[in-house]
């Protein structure tokens, strides 16, 4: 087995294989300058039970500044048919740019939220914000989940992940537990 190389820790997150890939929307979809949706991987479960979903968001974002005025923010998963919007919403910054427009997204109010879903993707979580706490570069909000939209199984392995600069997709399944 080839050995080890030590690693600046800064880049240690390479080490994990991947990471979901995700659109966060957040503010009132009827004014489109306190609106915005954002490209975000670093997204994580917090509590299956209840279910608390959790995005890192860095304070110069113009998201931020959205996820600290609005209560709620919606978690949306793109499939591999999205990359290029995810490129772009990951790009450019909604001050200047009408993101949910140019990128052609179909924009529903939430359910149980004030901020929007988006409908192309195929998992939308709606999240009531519960917690924000900073872990460095990035703040992190944590959501409680209060209404969920999904797509089948099958759909959902289209999902998109990120790794060193790579979008990919999910592999074989190896292993049932
Ligand atoms: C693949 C990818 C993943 C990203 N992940 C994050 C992230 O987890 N947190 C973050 O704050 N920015 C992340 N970014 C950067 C923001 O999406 C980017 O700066 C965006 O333009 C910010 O938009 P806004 O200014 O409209 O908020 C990512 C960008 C890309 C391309």
């Amino acid at each position: 087995m080839e050995p080890k190389t030590e690693v600046n820790p800064i880049w240690a997150c390479r080490g994990f294989p991947a990471f979901p890939i995700a659109l966060v929307a957040v503010g009132d979809p009827g004014s489109s300058s306190s609106c915005n949706v954002m490209t975000a991987v670093l997204v994580h479960v917090f509590s299956f039970d209840p279910p608390v979903i959790g995005v890192g968001v860095s304070p110069c974002r113009y998201t931020f500044e959205l996820m600290t005025k609005y209560d709620d923010f919606s978690i949306n998963i793109p499939g591999k048919d999205l990359v290029e919007e995810v490129l772009f919403c990951g790009q450019k910054c909604g001050r200047e740019t009408n993101k949910f427009e140019e990128c052609g997204f179909t924009v529903t109010p939430g359910k149980k939220i004030g901020s929007p879903i988006i409908e192309e993707c195929l998992v939308n979580l709606e999240c009531k914000k519960k917690m924000v706490f900073d872990a460095g570069d990035h703040t992190w909000f944590l959501g409680e989940v209060v209404h969920a939209l999904s797509r089948q199984v099958e759909e959902r392995e289209k999902a998109l992940l990120y790794w060193s600069g790579e979008f990919r997709l999910i592999g074989n399944c190896i292993r049932k537990r």
